[in-house]
C-alpha cells in the first residue's frame, strides 16, 4: 500500500519530463531525461563514454610498467611498506582451513545491519581478515622475482587498496582504527588519540555500528594506479573493491558472522580521522560485520 502522505512524491506522471523549462521538481527521472537529450552533463556518463579509451600516454605508461615488470618489483618489496614496531598488533594464526561448503556459504550470505553485541575473538578476526584479503600460499615466479598473491584478483597485480578496520567489539582489542597489513597478518593502530563518534560512520539510522564487531573502509591511493593506467584507474579500483567486499561477506558468513557492504558511508568524516589528503587518498567503499 502506498502511504497517502507520500502521494505528492509519486505524481511523477504529471511532469513534462522532457521540457527543459521544467526545472523545478528535479528528481532523478527528470535529470535523466535531460541527460539523454544532452541538455545536462553527467560526470558519470562522461566517464563511462570514455571508459577504456586509451591515449598515447596510457600506452607509453602501461608498456613501460609491463616491460620492466614494475608490479613484480613493487610486490617483492611490499613487505617494506608494513610497519613492524612495538605498536603493531600481531594477530594469532588464522584457522588452517574453513570447513564449510561454498554452496552453503553462498546460500546463507545476506546483508545484515543490526547485530547482537556478542564479541568475537582475535583468532576469528585473524581468520576473517586473512582469508578476505591476506596473502595466499600461491606464488608466481617470473623474471627472477617471487611474487606474493592474495585471495582476490588485482588489476595489474598492483594491489592498490588498503583496508582500514574499525574494531568495535573484539576481545582483547582496544576499540579504534587499524590498518590491516596483509603480508604479516598484523594490525597497525591508527589515529588512536582522536575522538571518534561511531554514529557518524554511516548515513541514516539503519546501520548499527554499536552492536557490530567491526567496520571496514577500503582506501584507494590514486597514484598507486594512475601512474600506469591513467583514467582507467577508477574502474580498476572500484572493481577490485567489489571483489574484496565479496570475499569479506563470504568469509564472514563461513565463520558464522553476517556483514553488509555499505556505499552510504560518511566519506569526509572517515578520511579526516585517517588523515587522508582527499586528493590522492580516498575511501571508496565500506563493509560492516557482526554476530547476529
Ligand atoms: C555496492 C553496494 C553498496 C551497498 N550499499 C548499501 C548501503 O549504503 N546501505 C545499506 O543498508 N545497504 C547497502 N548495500 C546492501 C544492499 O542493500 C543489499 O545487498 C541488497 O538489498 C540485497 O540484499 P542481500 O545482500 O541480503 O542479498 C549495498 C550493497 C552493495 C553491493
Amino acid at each position: 500500500m502506498i502511504d497517502i502522505k507520500l502521494k505528492g512524491m509519486l505524481n511523477q506522471h504529471t511532469l513534462a519530463k522532457e521540457d527543459l523549462h521544467n526545472i523545478s521538481n528535479s528528481d532523478n527521472h527528470n535529470v535523466y531525461s535531460q541527460l539523454i537529450l544532452a541538455n545536462a552533463n553527467s560526470e558519470m556518463l562522461s566517464y563511462m563514454l570514455n571508459l577504456n579509451h586509451q591515449k598515447l600516454n596510457d600506452f607509453k605508461s602501461m608498456l613501460a610498467y609491463n616491460q620492466i615488470n614494475e608490479a613484480g618489483l613493487i610486490n617483492e618489496a611490499q613487505y617494506l611498506n608494513e610497519v613492524s614496531d612495538s605498536s603493531v598488533i600481531k594477530l594469532p594464526a588464522p584457522k588452517r582451513q574453513i570447513g564449510v561448503s561454498i554452496t552453503k556459504v553462498l546460500s546463507k550470505r545476506h546483508s545484515c545491519r543490526k547485530f547482537s553485541s556478542i564479541p568475537i575473538s582475535k583468532r576469528v578476526l585473524s581468520t576473517l581478515l586473512h582469508y578476505s584479503w591476506g596473502t595466499s600460499p600461491r606464488k608466481i615466479y617470473t623474471d627472477s622475482l617471487t611474487i606474493n598473491t592474495r585471495y582476490y584478483a588485482s588489476g595489474g597485480g598492483l594491489y592498490p587498496i588498503k583496508v582500514y578496520i574499525y574494531c568495535n567489539n573484539v576481545e582483547d582489542m582496544k576499540s579504534g582504527f587499524y590498518l590491516y597489513q596483509p603480508l604479516s597478518n598484523t594490525l597497525l593502530p591508527l589515529s588512536q588519540d582522536k575522538a571518534i563518534n561511531i554514529d557518524n560512520f554511516y548515513e541514516g539510522e539503519g546501520i548499527e555500528v554499536s552492536s557490530s564487531n567491526l567496520s571496514v573502509f577500503y582506501g584507494f591511493r590514486v597514484s598507486s594506479l594512475y601512474l600506469k593506467y591513467g583514467e582507467l584507474s577508477l574502474l580498476l579500483a572500484i572493481a577490485e573493491v567489489g571483489e574484496m567486499s565479496q570475499n569479506f561477506d563470504l568469509v564472514a558468513t563461513s565463520l558464522g558472522l553476517s556483514g553488509c557492504t555499505i556505499a552510504g558511508f560518511k566519506k569526509r568524516y572517515i578520511e579526516n580521522i585517517l588523515d587522508f589528503d582527499h586528493i590522492d587518498e580516498h575511501i571508496l567503499l565500506s563493509s560492516i560485520c557482526g554476530k547476529e
